[in-house]
């Protein structure tokens, strides 16, 4: 029992890939990595097991899970030089942009071990990936508010870690906050891969070309970068914004949606494959009302966010077009809530999705059928024609 069912033959004719990582089921709303509904490893793993589970296919015993963190933790350093490459941005620099750079850039201190085909190379890359992508994630932060760089600290866990670097400053110790933490590693492994996502698809097309781990992983985050994408946790966020400052009535924004004015649309609705509630969203949605409920002073903008689910999905333009929420919908009201700026939203979905990206990347380098990604088009040009000197044009 694989989890297959059978295609119809469309389906396999659009299909990029075959691949034995991530099973979505799109009418069903069923996501499963491995075989292990998503549900159950959001409840019951950790972003690390659930790592593990991706990039070699099982669930690690406690004494692999353990060996794989501390491997991870060892590799947690940025390369003293890279400290400068901070410098060379503007302090707005937008952090998806700092981090595709980075990730490229660090890959040339690695020069001697990028060969796709070397195992020990792709396991190098594999464990140097995840351990410094959060580094530099909260470097890129802490560069936009003008605080100094913290180190990793190696006696913290993956998720810890990279909250300490992220708030914690040198003239104080940082208390990790353990529901943040255990909310945050959640939804890391809500987001930690999602099939043939433009990103992974991404990703999988660069590395097609034998181009190592870092470069691929580079490309996917500026794929992931766009708003249709991952970029729309930050636009929902922007859109529950403006909402609330033309006066909150959402109703009047739902109406510009489907009037489709100036290409409005509900941010966070909607999705290539669900057709039916995204099974991530309603994880999010519940840890979005458990921790914005512990919040001192209420956020208006989740009543808002609630509205507008609730209206869009009792509106025949969202459920004829069978537009429900997607994974990007509840989460940045979570960010925010942990104290992310809006533009770091999307890094933390990249950070999330990094070992999905790697899974993918490794089965597909280990594939004898990859050949080179070179989609072919529908050539709708002009039909030939002989060329004309200037003076007769
Ligand atoms: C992610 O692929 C993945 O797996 C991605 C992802 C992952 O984990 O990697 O799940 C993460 O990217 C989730 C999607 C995040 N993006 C957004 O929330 C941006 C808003 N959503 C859309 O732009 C849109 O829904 C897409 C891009 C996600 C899907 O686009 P489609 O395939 O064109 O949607 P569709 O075919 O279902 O659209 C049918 C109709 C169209 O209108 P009509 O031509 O029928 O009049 O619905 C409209 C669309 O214009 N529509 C929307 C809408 N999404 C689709 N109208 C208003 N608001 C929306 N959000």
């Amino acid at each position: 029992e694989t989890g297959m069912t059978t295609y119809d033959p469309g389906f396999v004719n659009t299909a990029s890939c075959s691949s034995a990582i991530t099973y979505i089921d799109g009418d069903a709303g069923i996501l499963r990595y491995r075989g292990y509904p998503i549900d159950q490893l959001a409840e019951k793993s950790s972003f690390l097991e659930v790592s593990y589970l991706l990039i070699y296919g099982e669930l690690p015993s406690q004494t692999q899970l353990t060996e794989f963190s501390d491997r991870i933790r060892r590799h947690s350093l940025l390369h003293e030089e890279m400290r400068r490459f901070f410098d060379g941005f503007p302090r707005d620099a937008h952090p998806m942009a700092v981090l595709s750079s980075a990730v490229s850039a660090i890959s040339t201190f690695y020069q001697d071990s990028l060969d796709p085909f070397d195992s020990e190379h792709v396991e190098m890359s594999t464990i140097r990936l995840m351990a410094k992508v959060p580094t530099i994630a909260s470097y890129a932060y802490k560069k936009s508010i003008g605080q100094p760089l913290l180190y990793p600290d190696n006696s913290l866990g993956y998720v810890d870690n990279l909250l300490r670097m992220t708030f914690g400053v040198p003239a104080e110790e940082y208390e990790v906050d353990p529901v943040m933490s255990k909310v945050l590693d959640m939804l890391f492994v809500l987001h930690a891969d999602h099939e043939q996502n433009c990103s992974t698809s991404t990703v999988r097309l660069v590395g097609s070309s034998n181009a190592n781990l870092f470069a691929s992983v580079s490309a996917g985050v500026n794929a992931l970068f766009g708003p249709l994408h991952g970029g729309a946790n930050q636009a929902v966020l922007e859109m529950l914004q403006k909402i609330q400052a033309d006066g909150g009535d959402v109703r009047s924004f739902v109406q510009k949606v489907k009037d489709k004015q100036d290409g409005v649309k509900l941010m966070g609705f909607g999705h290539r494959v669900y057709k039916n509630y995204d099974p991530r969203a309603a994880i999010v949605k519940k840890a979005a009302q458990d921790v914005l409920g512990r919040m001192a002073k209420p956020d208006p903008l989740l009543d808002l966010a609630v509205q507008l689910e609730e209206i869009a999905l009792a509106d025949d333009f969202f459920v004829s077009r069978r537009l429900y929420p997607n994974v990007d919908f509840y989460t940045g009201l979570i960010y925010k809530a942990m104290g992310f700026p809006t533009k770091m939203f999307t890094v933390l979905f990249a950070l999330g999705r990094l070992p999905g990206w790697i899974a993918q990347w490794r089965e597909m380098i280990n594939d004898p059928e990859t050949k080179i990604g070179r989609p072919r088009q529908i050539y709708t040009g002009a039909a030939e024609r002989d060329y004309l000197p200037a003076a007769e044009r």
